[in-house]
């Protein structure tokens, strides 16, 4: 067999579970030549409630075992890791790596006016970390930042449009409500959310989507890079550290993928 040229290489993604297959969904349909690979810590999620140490040290793991695919970009689709171990998986990673703050970020000053008020939801670890914060600072935007810790469950058990859902909405962000010019769902969970979130920010409040701008930055990291592969008929690989059966029915249910068999790969 010939050498595997560098375009055919796969793309790999990863996140604490599932969530990131929001980022996983848009490439897919944005880059249907891709191959991908998709890693879900189901092990150990959430990362949100855990330390800066553990999540490094988890997703230092992941890194190497992605690249032992012979990925060509790897895509932290996990916006708790994005926050707190970039760095860490840049110093081990010979290929490119991107989180999803920044796309997310200049997603949402492209929305925002100058001056305006963006408000960034996401884990409490995401939050604590002030990522986005720093990301914004000195756009001259005024940034707010609201944990938002009981979204994830919500949507782990599938109940995106029940009125628990609502109410656990209007409760976190009632009081933003016709506040914010953008708000930034920072946190892979969120954009299964999105309806009721933006019913309780009202109109005035564009909703940005992290998992979108994050799958358009990597097409054109790609593209910059040459590293496009063309055509239709793209794999999808995925693995995760525990429960495939559960991955693949949640995968199904939440987000419409049709997995095939989950592999699974422990720590
Ligand atoms: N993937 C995480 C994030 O985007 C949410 C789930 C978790 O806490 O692990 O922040």
């Amino acid at each position: 067999m010939g050498k595997v040229k560098d375009s055919e290489r796969p793309v790999g993604i990863f996140d604490s579970g599932l969530g990131g297959l929001t980022v996983y969904k848009e490439l897919r349909g944005m880059l249907p030549g891709e191959n991908l690979v998709y890693f879900g810590d189901t092990a150990r999620v959430p990362y949100g409630t855990k330390s800066a140490e553990a999540v490094i040290a988890f997703s230092k793991e992941i890194t190497s075992f992605l690249l032992e695919k012979k990925i060509k970009l790897l895509i932290v689709a996990c916006n708790t890791a994005s926050s707190l171990a970039l760095e860490a998986v840049r110093k081990i990673s010979p290929v490119p790596v991107m989180g999803v703050i920044l796309p997310g970020v200049e997603a949402a000053l492209r929305t925002a006016p100058p001056g305006g008020r963006i408000l960034v939801t996401g884990t409490s670890a995401t939050v604590n970390s002030r990522a986005y914060s720093r990301a914004l600072a000195g756009s001259g935007v005024k940034v707010t930042e609201k944990a938002c810790p009981l979204f994830v469950p919500l949507v782990e058990e599938g109940w995106c449009s029940k009125p628990v859902s609502a109410a656990v909405a209007r409760e976190y962000l009632a009081p933003f409500r016709g506040k914010a010019d953008a708000l930034i769902l920072g946190c892979t969970h969120y954009p299964l959310l999105k309806k009721v979130i933006a019913a309780v920010m009202g109109p005035r409040t564009r909703i940005v989507d992290s998992a979108l701008a994050a799958a358009q930055a990597a097409r054109t990291e790609l593209a910059d890079r040459s590293l496009l592969n063309p055509g239709r008929r793209g794999r999808s690989e995925f693995i995760v550290s525990d429960a495939p059966e559960r991955f693949a029915a949640l995968a199904l249910r939440l987000l419409g993928i049709k997995t095939g068999r989950v592999a699974v790969k422990r720590f």
